[in-house]
């Protein structure tokens, strides 16, 4: 893919009121200068944003990230963002995207449906954005139809590094899908164990999954399962579920969004799992690993 390159001049750092934080942490990481946004929330629930401080001819990253809760007016002050950033004369505007909402949607599924994450795209084209980074999308193929170039890191290695610090290295990486084994290789680099998968089928009307594992032995082993997305928890609910049949000794999960719906973490404490981590993308308990030294360096290689 080709990622526009820019020339040797910097660029600004917009803190997304959404990421603010973690835009921060990158401006120190990178040197960019940041640039606070002023926002307000009118009664009937409309944002107001407002750039503070001048972009005229720069090259601006804008970092917000759009997890819910209100990931829709996460969405919306980011396409704001974008449009006060070109209407006040910004170069180019790079919308720095930690967590995509409806990246899940990234096809027709069923007869009847559209691909939201392609609406929300040309939404965000329509509003200024020039290019997007992402951290691990649901599906990078979701990323091909997008009206501008757009790219996703990956954060797994950093979540395996953390456990590596925790002293866990050697622990087998487990991913609870098939389609998600190369985040558990990527996590298998880091950690120096072994790596496998379970299976999952999801029925589309009902949106139940069924999981099994077929000649999985983590007999003993301290076992870390990692995955892009924690949403309802049910998915590492059931693979604890599994790992304790299967005799695993510790179990810890990890995964890059942390969006823990309703009592997802509990439940997932309850299975048996140790420890919970997440990043930044979605601010909160257990965002543990930080986005910012992926991020500084997208940012720097591309100035
Ligand atoms: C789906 O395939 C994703 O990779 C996640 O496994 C899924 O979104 C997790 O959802 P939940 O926590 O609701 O099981």
């Amino acid at each position: 893919m080709y990622f526009l390159r820019r020339k040797e001049k910097g660029m600004k750092v917009i803190c997304g009121p959404a990421s603010k934080e973690l835009a921060e942490r990158v401006s120190a990481l990178t040197g960019f200068s940041s640039l606070p946004v002023a926002i307000k929330v009118f009664p009937d629930g409309e944002s107001y944003i407002r750039l503070e401080g001048s972009v005229k001819g720069e090259d601006v990253a804008i970092v917000q990230t759009t997890c819910p809760p209100e990931q829709d007016g996460k969405l919306f002050q980011l396409a704001f963002m974008a449009d006060a950033a070109k209407r006040g004369g910004a170069e180019k505007v790079t919308a720095v995207v930690p967590y995509l909402a409806y990246a899940r949607q990234d096809k027709m599924f069923l007869a009847g449906e559209g691909v939201s994450v392609e609406t929300v795209a040309r939404m965000l084209k329509a509003a200024g954005v020039d290019e997007l980074a992402t951290v691990n999308i649901h599906s990078e193929t979701a990323l091909e139809n997008f009206p501008f170039p757009a790219k996703t890191l990956s954060a797994v290695p950093l979540l395996a590094e953390y456990f590596v610090q925790k002293g866990y290295e050697g622990a087998f990486a487990l991913s609870p899908d098939k389609g998600a084994m190369y985040i558990a290789r990527q996590a298998q680099q880091v950690l120096g164990g072994d790596a496998g998968h379970l299976d999952k089928q999801r029925d589309r009307y009902t949106g139940q999954t069924v999981q099994t594992a077929e000649g999985l032995n983590v007999k003993g082993q301290t076992v870390i399962v990692f995955d892009d997305i924690i949403s309802t928890g049910e998915t590492i609910v059931g693979a604890a579920k599994i790992l304790r049949e299967k005799g695993a000794g510790h179990v810890f999960c990890a995964c890059v969004h942390a969006l823990l719906i309703g009592d997802a973490e509990k439940r997932i404490h309850d299975a048996g799992v140790e420890e919970i981590v997440g990043t930044d993308s979605v601010p909160g308990r257990v965002s543990k690993v930080s986005l910012a030294s992926l991020l500084s360096q997208e940012l720097k290689a591309q100035n």
